[in-house]
C-alpha cells in the first residue's frame, strides 16, 4: 500500500534507466517477434487456443470462450486433466526421467523425483484420496510445509477430480478452521511438523485445535516429516507413509470438463471473511502454461526455482502447474533464506545450478540489507532469468538484484497478477521488452489492461486505478459459495465487463504500467494480502478491546507493516495492564497467523473519524508514519487526532 501516492508517482517518473534484452539473449527466447502483441490483440481467442493445442485433450473444445459478463467460460466442451499435462504427457516421451522436482529440506535433507516417479507418487495418493472416500468435486484441504507430499497431494486431487485447497502454514488454528468450514472439506492432509529457522511448525498439533469444530473431515492424513510426537486420534488419523505403503500406482485419471473446479485459494479481502477463489482446470492450465513459457523463457535444460510458498498462488501457479505443465525440473526449498546462514539461497542456486529464479521484493529488500558478501560467496553464474513478484518493487532493489544476483547480464521481470487473475498479466516478456526498473511494462500479449479514473475515463498517461478489460483463460470464476460477492468485488467498479483488481496504477507517455499497491483497505506485508478488517476482527476478538483500526504503513524491508489503533473496553480504562501490548499482538497471531501480527499497536482513547463515521485512515498512517498531519477539517472531533498525536509522539520518545 502506497501511503504517498503523489510521491511514489514523482519518483517513477524519474526512474529513467532502461534495459533492452541483450543479443545474446534475445537470439535464443521463446518469444522473439515483436508483432506478437498486434496479432494477439486482433485475435486473442485464437492465441489462447494456441496455447491449448499443446496440451493434452480427452476431447476437444467446441467453443473458446463464452463471455456474459461477468461470467466466463474458457474450452467448453473441452476435457482434459491436469495432473495428465503436468506429468503423463512428459512420462509418454523423452522427459519420462528428467527431474521433475528437486527437493531440499531445511536442515539440508534430499529428495529428487522424476516424472515417473511422480507420477508413481500422484497414483498412489490418488488411491489412497479414493480409498478415503474422497470423490470428484470432494475438497480436500491441504496444511503442509514445503515437501514434496504437497505438489503430490495437489496433482492427486487433480487427477482424481477433487477440488483441493491449500492453507499456507504460518495460519492458525482459526484461520484453518473457518477455510475449512468454508468449502466442507472432507479431508485434511497435514504433517507432524514443518522446519523452518530451526524451530518445528507443529503443524498437527494446530490441525488438531482447527478440527474441534469442523463437522465435515471425515479422515486426516499426517506426513511425517520431523518426526517429534504428536497426537494421535486412531478413528480419525492416518499415517501418510502407512496408506502409501499398500497403495497401487496405477490410478486412472478422471476426464475433467475445461470448466470442472481445480482449486480454491482463500484470499483476504476488505470485509473480514477470506475469499475462497475458485480455479478451474482447462483455461486455468493454458494461462499458467503460456506464461511460464513466454515470461520465463522456459527451456528443458533450465533448473527452475520459484521461492513463493505453495499456500500462495504464486506457489500454485509457478512452483506447481506452469512449471510441470511446461516438462520443467523445479526447485522447491522448505525453509528460511538465513538458515544455517544468510547465503542459504545463493548455496542453493551454485549447488543444484539454477536457471531462472523468482522471488518477491520483500525478500531482495532482505537481501539488499543483509549485504553483497553473501551472494558473493556463491558462483551464481548458472542463473540467466530473474523475476519478481507480490509487490510494487522499488527502482533501487530492482537494480541491485539485476547487479548483484543477475551479474548484469539476465533480464529481469517484474511480473504482476494477483490469487484472483491465477497468472501473470502485466509482464515484460525477456527477449522483447526494453525493461525500466520498478515497471512491470506492458499487458501480457491477449491480455487487455487500462488506467482508469473513478468514473470510468480512460488515464492515457497518468495515475489512476488499473483495469482488466478483457477476459483471459486462468480469472477466477467465482468466489466459493458467494457468487454475489464475487460480482460486487470485481465487477462492479465500473461496468460488468471490467475487471478491478483493486490496485493504483500510472501510465507513462511510453505506455508502460507503473504498479502503485492496494487501493481499497487491503494491506500488502511482505507480499501477502491481509484485510485491515481482519486484524481489526482479532483485536476487537479480544475481551479489553472495544474499538481498533489498523492500517498499513511503509516499513522498508515488509514494504508495508501492520499499525494497529486500540480503544479498550470502559471498565479496563486507566493505563493498559501491563502486558496487554503484547498480548494483543499474540492475540492477533493466534486468530489469524504470525504474518498479521500489528509491527506498531497504540492505545487510544478515540479514533479520528469522519462525520458519517468512517475511520481517517489517511490520518492514522500520517500518525503512525510520524507525518505533519493532513487536512482535518472533516474530522468530527478534531480534538481526537491532537491526543492521538500527543500519545503517538509520547509513545516514540
Ligand atoms: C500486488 C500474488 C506491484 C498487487 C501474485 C496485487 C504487485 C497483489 C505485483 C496480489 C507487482 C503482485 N507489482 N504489485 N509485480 N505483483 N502485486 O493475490 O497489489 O497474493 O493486487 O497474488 O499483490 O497479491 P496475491
Amino acid at each position: 500500500m502506497s501511503s504517498q501516492p503523489d510521491k511514489t508517482i514523482e519518483a517513477l517518473l524519474l526512474e529513467k534507466r532502461q534495459f533492452p534484452p541483450r543479443k545474446s539473449f534475445q537470439e535464443q527466447a521463446n518469444v522473439r517477434d515483436p508483432s506478437i502483441y498486434r496479432k494477439a490483440d486482433r485475435d486473442f481467442e485464437k492465441f489462447w487456443a494456441g496455447f491449448a493445442r499443446e496440451l493434452t485433450w480427452y476431447k476437444p473444445w467446441k467453443r473458446v470462450l463464452e463471455w456474459k459478463p461477468p461470467k466466463a467460460k474458457w474450452f467448453l466442451g473441452g476435457k482434459l486433466n491436469a495432473s495428465v499435462n503436468c506429468i503423463d504427457r512428459h512420462v509418454l516421451g523423452p522427459r519420462k526421467n528428467k527431474a521433475a522436482l528437486i527437493w531440499e529440506g531445511e536442515p539440508g535433507d534430499q529428495r529428487l523425483l522424476t516424472y515417473r516417479e511422480l507420477l508413481r507418487e500422484v497414483g498412489k495418493f490418488g488411491n489412497v484420496l479414493k480409498s478415503l472416500g474422497v470423490r470428484k468435486g470432494d475438497r480436500v484441504t491441504l496444511y503442509m510445509p514445503m515437501i514434496p507430499e504437497l505438489p503430490i497431494a495437489m496433482l492427486a486431487c487433480a487427477r482424481i477430480g477433487a477440488i483441493h485447497s491449500v492453507v499456507f502454514g504460518g495460519f492458525s488454528a482459526e484461520s484453518l478452521k473457518d477455510r475449512i468450514n468454508d468449502q466442507g472439506a472432507k479431508v485434511l492432509v497435514t504433517a507432524d511438523g514443518g522446519w523452518r529457522r530451526g524451530n518445528v511448525v507443529p503443524l498437527k498439533k494446530i490441525s488438531d485445535d482447527a478440527l474441534s469444530d469442523t463437522p465435515t473431515i471425515e479422515a486426516v492424513v499426517v506426513v511425517k516429516r520431523t518426526g517429534q510426537p504428536v497426537g494421535f486420534d486412531p478413528k480419525r488419523d492416518r499415517w501418510w507413509h502407512e496408506l502409501m505403503a499398500g497403495a497401487s500406482a496405477r490410478c486412472p485419471p478422471e476426464k475433467m470438463d475445461a470448466e470442472d473446479p481445480l482449486y480454491i485459494l482463500y484470499t483476504s479481502g476488505t470485509t473480514g471473511k477470506p475469499k475462497g477463489i475458485l480455479h478451474t482446470t482447462g483455461g486455468y492450465l493454458v494461462g499458467t502454461y503460456a506464461t511460464t513459457k513466454w515470461v520465463f523463457d522456459l527451456k528443458d535444460e533450465d533448473v527452475f526455482w520459484c521461492t513463493a510458498d505453495i499456500g500462495w498462488v504464486t506457489g500454485h501457479s509457478y512452483v506447481v502447474y506452469g512449471p510441470l505443465a511446461n516438462g520443467a525440473t523445479c526447485l522447491i526449498y522448505e525453509g528460511a533464506p538465513d538458515t544455517p546462514a544468510r547465503d542459504r539461497f545463493w548455496d542453493l542456486v551454485e549447488r543444484h545450478g539454477v536457471t531462472v529464479l523468482y522471488t518477491a521484493p520483500t525478500a531482495i529488500r532482505a537481501f539488499m540489507k543483509w549485504g553483497t558478501e553473501w551472494p558473493e560467496k556463491h558462483d551464481l553464474s548458472s542463473l540467466r532469468l530473474l523475476g519478481t513478484v507480490g509487490e510494487p518493487i522499488n527502482p533501487e532493489a530492482w537494480i541491485w538484484y539485476q547487479k548483484n544476483i543477475g551479474g548484469g547480464r539476465c533480464p529481469v521481470v517484474d511480473t504482476w497478477w494477483q490469487t484472483e487473475t491465477g497468472m501473470i498479466l502485466i509482464t515484460p516478456l525477456p527477449g522483447l521488452t526494453r525493461t525500466r526498473p520498478g515497471s512491470a511494462t506492458f499487458p501480457f500479449p491477449g491480455v487487455r489492461a487500462t488506467i482508469l479514473d473513478p468514473a470510468g475515463r480512460e488515464v492515457k498517461v497518468g495515475g489512476g486505478y488499473l483495469a482488466i478489460t478483457r477476459p483471459w483463460p486462468a480469472m477466477l470464476r467465482t468466489i466459493w459459495g458467494d457468487e454475489e460477492r464475487y460480482v460486487s468485488t470485481y465487477w462492479t467498479k465500473w461496468s460488468r465487463d471490467v475487471y478491478f483488481p483493486g490496485d493504483g496504477a500510472k501510465r507513462d507517455k511510453d505506455g508502460y504500467f507503473w504498479l502503485l499497491g492496494r487501493v481499497d483497505d487491503v494491506m500488502n506485508v511482505a507480499g501477502h494480502r491481509i484485510g485491515t478488517m481482519e486484524v481489526e476482527s482479532a483485536l476487537v476478538d479480544h475481551s479489553a478491546v472495544a474499538e481498533s483500526a489498523v492500517v498499513g504503513i511503509s516499513d522498508d524491508l515488509k514494504g508495508t507493516a501492520i499499525a494497529a489503533f486500540v480503544i479498550l473496553k470502559e471498565k479496563k480504562s486507566g493505563p493498559p495492564a501491563a502486558g496487554l501490548h503484547d498480548e494483543l499482538r499474540g492475540h492477533v497471531a493466534k486468530k489469524i497467523g504470525a504474518i498479521a501480527k500489528p509491527d506498531k499497536l497504540f492505545f487510544v482513547a478515540d479514533l479520528p473519524k469522519t462525520r458519517s463515521g468512517k475511520i481517517m485512515r489517511r490520518l492514522l498512517r500520517d500518525i503512525a508514519e510520524g507525518r505533519v498531519l493532513g487536512d482535518t477539517t472533516t474530522l468530527a472531533d478534531s480534538a481526537v487526532v491532537d491526543t492521538l498525536k500527543a500519545q503517538y509522539e509520547e509513545k516514540e520518545a
